[in-house]
């Protein structure tokens, strides 16, 4: 099975999920566009979705779904998402799109986060995809600096600027072993915006594609 049908089986999973009426979360990723793709072919009509990315609300809105300002909405019944990297724990990497800080604020008002993904996310320990770091762009020479303090080794990636106007440091070689205490910390560098650990609010459910099914985790 490819790694394409392997999103699709998750993303399709997830569809089953979403309470037909209800205003959902929705992040970013070729998993979830499979997502978006699969939830406007199914019977389920939903009244809105809250997007983490432009790219994801404009392909909601090319299959007639309304998106809503994130401001406007008090609760979300659901999110769903990718991970770069999902641990047993259901503490994830993310943010290889870049769209980590939007991603963070929606899975925050969501009472209920679904991550789907094909098994190459799935892995032991969290640490080997180098870690997406929002920062504001004046900030980006002391934060690295900062970065370097915590064991880590951040590179600017090029070109890219965020949905946010802010830029992306991705941090290679940090010790991933204590996952929130980590994300606190490198949250509290001035300068960041948010760090792609999404340790402290994990996913409440985890839908794994694999060759021989759906796996589901809680
Ligand atoms: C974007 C993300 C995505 O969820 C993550 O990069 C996974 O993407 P894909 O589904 O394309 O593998 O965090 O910021």
């Amino acid at each position: 099975m490819s790694v394409d049908t392997q999103k699709r089986a998750a993303a399709e999973a997830a569809v089953e999920r979403i309470e037909p009426g209800s205003v959902i979360g929705v992040g970013s990723g070729s998993t979830v566009d499979q997502f978006i793709d699969a939830l406007a072919a199914s019977d389920t009509r939903i009244e809105a979705a809250v997007a983490a990315s432009e790219a994801s609300a404009e392909r909601l809105r090319n299959h007639g779904i309304e998106v809503r300002d994130a401001n406007s909405v008090s609760e979300l019944s659901i999110y769903v998402d990718g991970a770069d990297e999902i641990s047993r724990h259901l503490q994830m990497i993310k943010g290889g799109g870049g769209a980590l800080t939007r991603e963070k604020v929606i899975a925050a008002i969501a009472r209920r986060f679904v991550c789907i993904v094909d098994e190459s996310k799935w892995v032991r320990a969290l640490g080997d995809f180098p870690l997406p770091v929002e920062v504001v762009p004046m900030a980006r020479s002391y934060v690295g600096r900062q970065l370097l303090k915590h064991g880590g080794r951040p590179t600017l990636r090029e070109g890219f600027t965020t949905d946010n106007g802010n830029v992306i440091l991705d941090v290679q070689g940090l010790d991933c072993a204590e996952p929130i205490a980590l994300e606190r910390a490198l949250n509290n560098i001035a300068g960041v915006v948010t760090n792609g650990l999404f340790a402290a609010r994990p996913a409440d459910e985890l839908l794994v594609g694999t060759d021989t099914g759906v796996q589901r985790f809680t």
